[in-house]
């Protein structure tokens, strides 16, 4: 099976707060993208996708000075998460059988959740991992609750999330041509009626997306090194 992985990093993260944008702050003593990267060494084909003005120091600073293969692509993103993945997509071969899609900023994945999503998309066409709702959810409508969600089928959705090659491909015309935009790729694949299996996914899976995800990020990057040598490494629930 040939793999290939998108990694949409081209976000500003405004609600990080900082100047920088969130996938460059350091985590652990190097820019937080580099700890994602690190996860998909093994694949066939790797497209990080970056701010259109970043494209040469990503490839001179990140690709250049971390010891990252020289061959993967480095392309620019587009103004929504959406349209980042779209153009990273257009750099995947042909030859590749499943396509993953990961976030730049969940630097927390393990290997043995990467192969799990990958096999159960090789299997049955689309994966993604996720992770069941524990809290209650209400609706919240000019500051008062209107409606408190059973929340007994809700799955928060993280990433990767994994398709068989022309399903993801597929799902991604039929967007554009509906003019259609979603906040993940599962969201566009559903809408072309393919089912998607879910992964259980990990606490640990964090998206970094506020400074205090940092804080969390630093203490549990730590821990990683242990969590990936434990079986497949995925918190039990
Ligand atoms: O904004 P959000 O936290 O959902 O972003 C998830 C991932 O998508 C991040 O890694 C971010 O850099 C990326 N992204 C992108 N292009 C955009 C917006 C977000 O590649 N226009």
């Amino acid at each position: 099976m040939k793999i290939a992985v998108v990694i949409p990093a081209a976000g500003m993260g405004r609600r990080m707060g900082t100047s920088q944008p969130k996938q460059y702050l350091a985590l652990a003593g190097r820019p937080l993208i580099c700890h994602t990267l690190e996860r998909f060494k093994t694949c066939e084909s790797v497209v990080v996708v970056v701010e259109p003005e970043r494209v040469e120091l990503f490839r001179r600073e990140i690709l250049g000075t971390h010891d990252f293969p020289r061959e993967w692509h480095v392309v620019a993103g587009g103004p929504e998460r959406q349209d980042s993945v779209r153009n990273g997509l257009e750099y995947v071969p042909n030859t590749c059988d499943v396509i993953l899609v990961h976030d730049g900023v969940r630097p927390l994945i393990t290997f043995a959740l990467i192969q799990t999503v990958t096999h159960k998309a090789f299997d049955a066409g689309a994966a993604i991992v996720a992770i069941p709702t524990r809290d209650t959810i209400k609706r919240g409508v000019e500051g008062f609750v209107s409606e408190t969600i059973d929340r007994t089928h809700l799955w928060q959705a993280q990433t990767p999330q994994a398709f068989r090659a022309d399903i993801i491909k597929k799902a991604f015309a039929a967007a554009y041509r509906d003019n259609f935009s979603g906040t993940d790729e599962a969201s566009l694949v559903e809408r072309i009626g393919v089912p998607i299996a879910l992964v259980q996914g990990s606490d640990w899976n964090i998206k970094i997306t506020t400074p205090e995800d940092l804080i969390i990020a630093e203490s549990l990057v730590k821990q990683f090194p242990l969590l990936c040598k434990e079986g497949s490494g995925e918190v039990e629930r």
